[in-house]
């Protein structure tokens, strides 16, 4: 099974955090989003996985993931350039696929379990398509499911007003071709002025090819809000460091309570306090007066002190100095620098980005 890897669109609701490069590069709980979907496709067995790149900084996705060799897998690029939707970022990856069975996967979800499961199940069927499903509380957000007096498939709309059901199209999708690339090739744009891979499988269902359903029981996001970003977080530094790990140093007097992964070269000083879980990055220094509260992430190259964090997602080349403050629920871009000066006139100096909030 060959995987295709959704990473375009502008990541609107995420900025200014996306203002520099693509959503699906964000790390939570110390790796871009996207990275999660790699290892979970690589854990699956997916090991050629086409990434489609959108027209946002798709030069730093290249730089980040290379030919893929680093990650044990073989990541070959395909251009979308402007995102003419979904069901188009699977149409251009037809070349790549040829006639083998494939994954998609959208590069801004997270599934904490896996789908290990399911690309089992697809290659044991010989359905045309599968999709995943969950209950979600609101439907109207997403792709939700319709089923028939039997449970089968009927109906699959597009973030409808009024839900035909729970159950929303979590973003990945199984195909055997050629199927999905002819009725995408029909498709007429949707009143978002896109090829929506809802349609293509609606399409499938009308036209009587098989597609079939998995439910997903595991908790599963779609990273595209700062809240979403803040809850991945949480669920990934919970379930997926189940050990402590020290990779770099914390000084005698420091202390780490629960579970806390510290990356190379970064130093926990003397006077700290790590409680996990909490995840640092490489060569970041935390303390000598410092508190890294549970579900935090601090990125690489970070310098910390005379601050409290915590439930926080804190990005690279972060310094924060001398506030002597509790940071609580937020996400830092990365450069920022948030410090403390007695500098006259006193006052609160500010150069915010667009898009900014800042809560005090
Ligand atoms: C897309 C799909 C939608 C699906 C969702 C899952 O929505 O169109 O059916 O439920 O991904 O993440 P979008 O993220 O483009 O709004």
């Amino acid at each position: 099974m060959k995987g295709v890897l959704l990473h375009g669109g502008f990541g609107t609701r995420l900025r200014p955090l996306t203002h520099t490069g693509p959503k699906q590069l964000i790390k939570v709980a110390g790796k871009p989003v996207s990275q999660w979907c790699i290892e979970d496709l690589r854990d699956s067995g997916v090991r050629d996985i086409a990434i489609i790149l959108g027209e946002l900084a798709p030069e730093r996705v290249i730089e980040y993931y290379g030919d893929g060799r680093w990650l044990n897998v073989n990541i070959t690029y395909v251009y979308q350039g402007y995102p003419y939707g979904l069901a188009h970022a699977v149409f251009i990856a037809k070349d790549f696929v040829g006639d083998e069975e494939f994954v998609v996967y959208l590069g801004d979800n997270i599934l904490v379990e896996g789908i290990s499961e399911f690309v089992r199940k697809f290659k044991e069927s010989d359905a045309d398509a599968m999709v995943l499903l969950t209950k979600v509380p609101d439907p109207t957000k997403f792709g939700v499911a319709e089923f028939d007096e039997k449970g089968r498939l009927k109906r699959l709309v597009e973030k409808p007003r009024k839900p035909p059901s729970d159950y929303a199209l979590v973003g990945v999708y199984f195909f055997r071709p050629p199927a999905i690339f002819n009725v995408i090739e029909g498709l007429k744009p949707s009143w978002r002025k896109e090829l929506e891979i809802t349609d293509a499988l609606q399409r499938l269902i009308d036209l009587g090819y098989r597609v079939e359903y998995s439910i997903v029981k595991g908790w599963w996001k779609d990273t595209g809000t700062p809240e979403d970003i803040l809850e991945a977080n949480r669920l990934l530094l919970d379930n997926k460091y189940t050990n402590t790990i020290i990779k770099g140093e914390v000084e005698k007097g420091a202390i780490i309570e629960g579970r806390v992964f510290v990356d190379e070269g970064a130093i926990v000083k003397n006077g700290s306090v790590v409680r996990g879980p909490a995840y640092i990055g490489r060569n970041s220094v935390i303390g000598p007066k410092a508190y890294v509260g549970p579900f935090t992430s601090i990125g690489d190259n970070v310098v910390l002190d005379n601050i409290e964090v915590e439930n926080s997602v804190i990005m690279d080349n972060v310094e924060i100095r001398g506030l002597g403050e509790r940071i609580v629920d937020s996400i830092i871009g990365s450069n920022a620098r948030i410090v403390h000066s007695d500098l006259r006139p006193r006052g609160l100096r500010f150069i915010v980005g667009e898009n900014t909030s800042i809560i005090l």
